[in-house]
């Protein structure tokens, strides 16, 4: 199958649905991209699901471009976006093409920074260096300590209105496609109905053109699950049981059993010629 490209991500729009979800590792990665998903984001979510920190903060460009490489590895048929951290793109329109040229060397092939109309010179540059971009309104977690917390977005006029001039303002300059985060579903329905490029929603409605969750969130691996996100499986339950099956075998001496131990000395000689007449 066919390599997925921005192109091909712009024409699902009215057509099919487009899934995106994140990965960080290359294994991950590999299975996503098995599952048949379109995009792939390396999300700066990974502060959280792999680094422990408590926010979005706490990770680095170069963080995000370690665990691009490994995820470009994989090689996957799906689109992979570099999510440009916080810190790599806010002080000047130089700086975040820079960062967007490390993540392409990386092995990106469209880069996400978030928020709206105040960073569409950001978005102008990257775009016009030969980098497709995706936009992020709505919540913008990097932005918490200005919003007052994680709230959701677009439930009070004003609030909707700019979300509407911010999502155009993207548009215009160039984005090929915008995350709506938490946003009230009817504001996020209405952005899919005025953009002519596609929306990938996070817990904003059914009525957009593509969904994203976070993998952690989706898998049961997340310390704490947002309640927009659907839990497909509990894979801290299922990897718990594993190891704690596993230790329990190795005290009691079940594992490794005949089978697992494989490597055998070549000559059946007895142990005593190995000791050369020393004592045991
Ligand atoms: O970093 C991330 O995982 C994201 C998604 C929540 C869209 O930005």
């Amino acid at each position: 199958m066919e390599k997925i490209t921005v192109r091909d991500i712009i024409k699902m729009k009215g057509s099919k649905k487009i899934v995106m979800i994140t990965a960080y590792d290359y294994p991950t990665a590999k299975i996503v991209d098995s599952a048949g998903v379109d995009i792939i984001l390396v999300g700066d979510s990974l502060a959280m699901t792999i680094l422990g920190y408590p926010t979005t903060h706490g990770v680095r460009l170069r963080d995000m471009l370690r665990h691009t490489e490994a995820v470009a590895r994989a090689k996957p048929r799906a689109l992979i976006v570099g999510d440009m951290p916080f810190g790599s793109y806010e002080s000047s329109s130089s700086r975040a093409v820079k960062s967007a040229i490390a993540f392409v060397r990386a092995g990106a092939e469209s880069v996400k920074l978030e928020g709206g109309s105040e960073y569409t010179d950001r978005v102008k540059a990257i775009v016009n260096a030969g980098i497709p971009v995706m936009g992020h309104i709505g919540l913008t977690p990097q932005r918490y300590l200005k919003l007052g917390g994680y709230r959701p977005r677009g439930r009070i006029i004003e609030e909707a209105r700019q979300l509407l001039l911010d999502a155009e303002a993207l548009q215009e300059a160039g984005v090929f496609s915008i995350v709506i985060e938490f946003t009230a579903a009817e504001v996020a329905k209405l952005l899919t109905r005025r953009l002519s490029i596609p929306t990938i929603c996070i817990g904003s409605g059914p009525d957009c053109d593509g969904q994203v969750l976070v993998i952690h969130d989706i898998i049961g691996l997340s310390e704490h699950t947002p309640p927009f996100a659907k839990r497909y499986v509990d894979l801290r339950k299922v990897i718990y049981d594993a190891i704690s099956e596993y230790a329990r075998e190795v005290r009691d001496g079940v594992f490794p059993g005949p089978e697992h131990t494989i490597v055998r000395l070549k000559e059946q000689v007895p142990l005593e010629e190995i000791l050369g007449g020393r004592e045991e």
